[in-house]
């Protein structure tokens, strides 16, 4: 992290002012430098690094609220503290609207300018320890990378990009661990509502009496314990994506609900009577065969028809094992960034082994694996040998734990107490740092009781 600065540009047309305040400041522990209006301090601005600036509102040159546009447009300098005078409030509320940080009012008194001060340096901490912390999460290769050499899988990323610019659903479909969650977010983020939310839902993971009121929401009093009014998770995705994973375990009674979603963009929280209206594109995904659901009434058969609209089917890796040895490079490499190793690299032989295997996992499998034989390799080659490829499942060896499970509720834990932690708290930040939904954080939160 960068150090602590202590310089503060002044901004003031009045030469008093500036001396009066470069008096409290050196005294607070502050360096001081001095402009008489905006187009000084730009220049300023433009030669050095001022992470704290106080400007005054009116002045005759540029005034503090082009100035502040200025910099803003520029993307330089760092915090502003407006001073105003009596009277202009307004004008100090429309500099905060243009990306001052705060504003005292003159005259003011010297604490008041030191707590100020105090208080965005605060903020620029906050601010950095954040950055650090992103950078921290998203280190390495992107989780949300999709890897593949076969042709099987060049294709259908080509349909992904063709597709993703279309608003129609699209029904996922492949064995467990084909990379279907992977697929839909890759179908997100190349869409146009690419940088808006990408809301996953499991639908085999809530339980049913939950689920209509947390897909769709619910008024005050909807049902006991409905205290507050609750917008579903559908509304959350508003503008953006929405992921039904594990479609087929969607209750019947719900399915009528859902395509209504798809059909008017019309959802309806429990409790009230008017819909409202909903911007959301639909993925899901199915390890099942909705077909054959359909066929036993277990899905609704117009329901199945306009999700599968288009329908992605991702190969198991069994039938495209060209792709088994980026991957795993792919997740050796990952690894070795992750605990700040060096990556061994893959022996023909080992290669060879890993291509032969049935993956009945699939890639999620390939990913275990490769994991847990980074634990065993020290040296500069991925040692398989030792490997119960046959046994990969089973869970304890040597009376260690390999539950990848188990690692990854703990790496989640650790992230979630530092995300609280730089964002003193705040569960709506901490949410966006880690990249997740605020409901998904608060159910985390209590599922790990995780005191903030
Ligand atoms: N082509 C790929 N490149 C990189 N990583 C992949 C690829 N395919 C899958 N993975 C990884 O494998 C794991 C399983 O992928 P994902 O969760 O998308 O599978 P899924 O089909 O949704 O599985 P399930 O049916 O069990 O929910 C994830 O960690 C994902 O990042
Ligand atoms: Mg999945």
């Amino acid at each position: 992290m960068r150090n602590e600065k202590n310089d503060v540009l002044i901004v003031d047309d009045e030469a008093g002012m500036r001396h009066m305040l470069r008096l409290v400041l050196e005294k607070g522990g502050y360096r001081v430098t001095e402009a008489k209006d905006g187009r000084e301090a730009l220049d300023y601005l433009r030669h050095g690094d001022y992470d704290l600036i106080l400007c005054d509102i009116r002045m005759p040159e540029m005034d503090g609220l082009e100035f502040l546009r200025e910099i803003a447009a520029r993307d330089i300098g760092g915090i502003v503290i407006m001073m105003s005078a009596y009277g202009s409030v307004e004008t100090a509320i429309q500099c905060l609207k243009a990306g001052a940080y705060d504003y005292i009012s003159k005259p003011f008194k010297p604490d008041e300018v030191i707590l100020a001060l105090r208080k965005a340096q605060q903020k620029l901490r906050l601010q950095r320890e954040n950055a650090l912390l992103r950078k921290k999460l998203s280190r390495g290769k992107s989780n949300h990378e999709i890897v593949f050499q076969s042709t099987a899988m060049e294709h259908l990323m080509a349909m992904v990009s063709r597709v993703a610019q279309s608003f129609s659903p699209v029904l996922i479909t492949g064995e467990t661990g084909t990379g279907k969650e992977l697929v839909a977010r890759a179908l997100h983020r190349q869409s146009a509502r690419g940088d808006c939310p990408f809301v996953a839902i499991n639908c085999g993971a809530i339980a049913s009496g939950l689920i209509e009121s947390e897909l769709f929401g619910h008024s005050r009093g909807a049902f006991t314990g409905a205290l507050q009014q609750k917008p579903g998770l559908i509304e959350e995705a508003d503008g953006g994506t929405l992921f039904l994973d594990e479609i087929g375990e969607l209750p019947l009674e719900l399915q009528p609900k859902l395509l209504r979603v798809l059909q008017e963009g019309e959802i309806r929280r429990v409790g009230e009577n008017l819909p409202r209206k909903v911007d959301v594109r639909v993925l899901a995904a199915t390890a099942l065969d909705l077909r054959e659901a359909v066929a036993k009434s277990r899905f609704r058969d117009d329901l199945y028809f306009r999700l599968a609209v288009v329908e992605i089917n991702i190969p198991p890796l069994r039938e495209r094992r060209e792709d088994i040895p980026v991957l795993a490079k792919h997740f050796i490499g990952v690894i070795a960034d992750r605990e700040g190793r060096s990556a061994p690299c893959l022996t023909p032989l080992a290669l060879d082994v890993l291509r032969r295997q049935n993956w009945d996992g699939n890639v999620r499998e390939l990913a275990n694996f490769i994991e847990r034989a980074m634990i065993f390799s020290r040296g500069d080659t991925l040692e398989i040998d030792g490997m119960p490829l046959d046994r990969r499942f089973e869970n304890r060896k040597n009376g260690k734990d390999f539950s990848l499970k188990k690692a990854s509720v703990r790496l989640e834990k650790e992230y979630i107490r530092k995300a609280l932690a730089v964002t003193a708290g705040n569960r709506t930040q901490a949410a966006r740092l880690l990249e997740i939904s605020l409901r998904k954080l608060l159910y985390k939160i209590k599922e790990y009781r995780i005191e903030s």
